[in-house]
């Protein structure tokens, strides 16, 4: 699997992501989208927006401010619950999530177990039997009961707001901080993630806002604008795509946490006592979308929550294979009629729904689907980078699903003669109204080939010196570099039925 190095560094080179204010030697966890990022982001919008929105006849978007009034926040239990628990190394100054730290340690305990069963199955071949082995195996059992009961603890220590025990646990396992190497640590603290800002001229308490933390609330304080205006019957979805913002303290692996991000969610109203038959649906219904992109590596699974949050009946994260291990990509939650109901507590306006079908007013339930965009994003480029030597070459290409591809179509003059430049300026002019396009006549084709693999590029066009008598081009797929003649009027027709668009 790739290293996340590799991919920071190709993101850099080659302009999809850059570290922010750079020139001013950046700031924490919060990154530009370049050139190619940028398209490819729009890309991934797009397909979770038709995927959502367009294909299906009961769901309908919305775009909502990213100021709220304050007491959303409150009804939402953001200002009081929305913490993160924080430990500080008294030897480095490093701050870190108490409960991370503990999840990485349990990560360290999976990969032993890994590696005894890949040598296990090295030394008995064929008659290697896993679940015996996972009994039997002393070591593994020890690391296998070590996490299953850190785990519970675990759980259990965040779920009863308990500190002491996060510390317990960390003291326990003797978690040393990465940085200093020592266990010279604080108490655990409570820290909320939302970020404040004031308005108008007079900085008081009734001036302060809060920059959302999720997307997810200005669906739920407009349900009955929308349930009205678009005239729809439950059960019903609202999608939003939009920046959210969260004060992580712990934000490292790139874009992977930052404080700066963009959700994708869609709130599925639905009625009381139908929301589990939903969730179900929604759950599997999203581990398809996500399978449906091919990755190379893309490793899917899901992670089903014991405990629950107060105003959840079901929860599950789908996760992904990242280069750090399998993390949360998106996070699938029955939330119950709980939002709703906040809401009308504390604005003391109705939102209850009269379902015409069964005669009678309730308050929704509620089925969530949460994907945050720029880990979507990184699970597409590390499900995607492949480093591979063919004809004695080394080459770097992103595999990105065709579709999805910041450029679809290069088109390239073998040489930089005016002939063959023209020819494929005309090439150009045509396509690029269809397909996202790529001109580029500087360096060898092989050097522009390659770049156009490291950028992802699922085909090349080569305009020749033949081309200019018989109107043929060469056609290079990205993946197989197998190169054909084609006729230049087919292109169009050609690109469109293998970009599956
Ligand atoms: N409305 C539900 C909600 O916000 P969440 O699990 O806190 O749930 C949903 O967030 C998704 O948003 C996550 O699965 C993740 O993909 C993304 N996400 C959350 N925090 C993030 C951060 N700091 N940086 C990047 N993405 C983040």
């Amino acid at each position: 699997m790739v290293e996340l190095k590799k991919i920071i560094s190709h993101c850099k080179e080659y302009g999809f992501i850059f570290p922010s204010s750079e020139i001013y030697d950046g700031l924490a966890a919060t990154y530009d989208y370049g050139p190619f990022g940028v398209e490819l982001k729009n890309n991934i919008k797009q397909s979770w927006w038709r995927s959502m929105v367009r294909e299906n006849e009961n769901i309908v978007g919305i775009d909502s401010a990213i100021f709220m009034h304050p007491s959303i926040w409150k009804a939402s239990g953001h200002i009081d619950a929305f913490n993160d628990p924080l430990i500080d190394n008294k030897e480095s100054k490093k701050r870190y999530r108490a409960d991370v730290l503990i999840e990485d340690e349990l990560e360290k305990y999976q990969q032993k177990i890994n590696k005894e069963i890949l040598k296990a199955k090295k030394r008995f071949g064929t008659a290697f039997n896993l679940s015996t082995f996972q009994t039997t195996h002393p070591r593994v059992v020890k690391y296998s009961n070590k996490i299953t009961s850190i785990s519970k603890r675990l759980s259990d220590s965040l779920e009863q707001d308990s500190l002491d025990e996060l510390k317990n646990i960390i003291e326990e396992l003797e978690i040393r901080c990465p940085v200093s190497g020592t266990t010279n640590w604080t108490d655990v603290r409570k820290f909320n993630l939302m970020f404040e800002t004031k308005v108008g001229a007079l900085a008081n308490e009734s001036s302060k806002l809060f920059l959302r933390p999720e997307t997810a609330q200005g669906i739920f304080v407009n349900f009955l604008n929308v349930q009205k205006s678009a005239r729809k019957k439950i059960p019903f979805g609202v999608a939003q795509i939009g920046k959210a913002f969260r004060n992580e303290i712990v934000a490292r692996q790139f874009i992977f946490r930052m404080k700066e991000f963009e959700q994708m969610e869609m709130q599925f109203f639905v009625r009381p006592g139908e929301e589990i038959k939903w969730y179900n649906f929604w759950k599997e219904s999203r581990m398809d979308w996500h399978k449906s992109l091919n990755l190379n590596f893309g490793n899917y699974r899901f992670h089903d929550h014991q405990n629950l949050a107060h105003y959840a009946n079901a929860a599950c994260d789908i996760e992904f294979e990242f280069p750090i291990g399998f993390k949360e990509l998106e996070g699938i939650h029955s939330r119950t009629n709980y939002d709703l109901s906040q809401h009308q507590n504390f604005s003391k306006k109705r939102l209850s729904y009269f379902d015409p079908d069964q005669k009678e007013s309730y308050i929704p339930y509620v089925v969530e689907t949460s994907v945050g965009l720029d880990r979507l994003f990184l699970s597409i480029l590390c499900g995607s980078f492949v480093e591979e030597t063919v004809n004695n070459e080394q080459r770097i290409v992103l595999k990105i699903p065709p579709k999805l591809a910041p450029v679809s179509v290069a088109v390239l003059p073998l040489l930089k003669k005016e002939e063959l430049t023209d020819k494929a300026r005309d090439i150009f002019t045509n396509l690029k109204s269809t397909f996202s396009c790529h001109f580029e006549e500087k360096d060898s084709i092989g050097k522009r080939y390659r770049r156009q693999d490291a950028i992802g590029t699922p085909f090349c066009i080569t305009v020749d010196h033949d081309t200019i008598t018989d109107n043929q081009v060469t056609l290079r797929d990205r993946n197989t570099m197998q190169q054909e003649r084609i006729p230049i009027i087919k292109l169009n027709k050609i690109i469109k039925e293998r970009l599956d668009i």
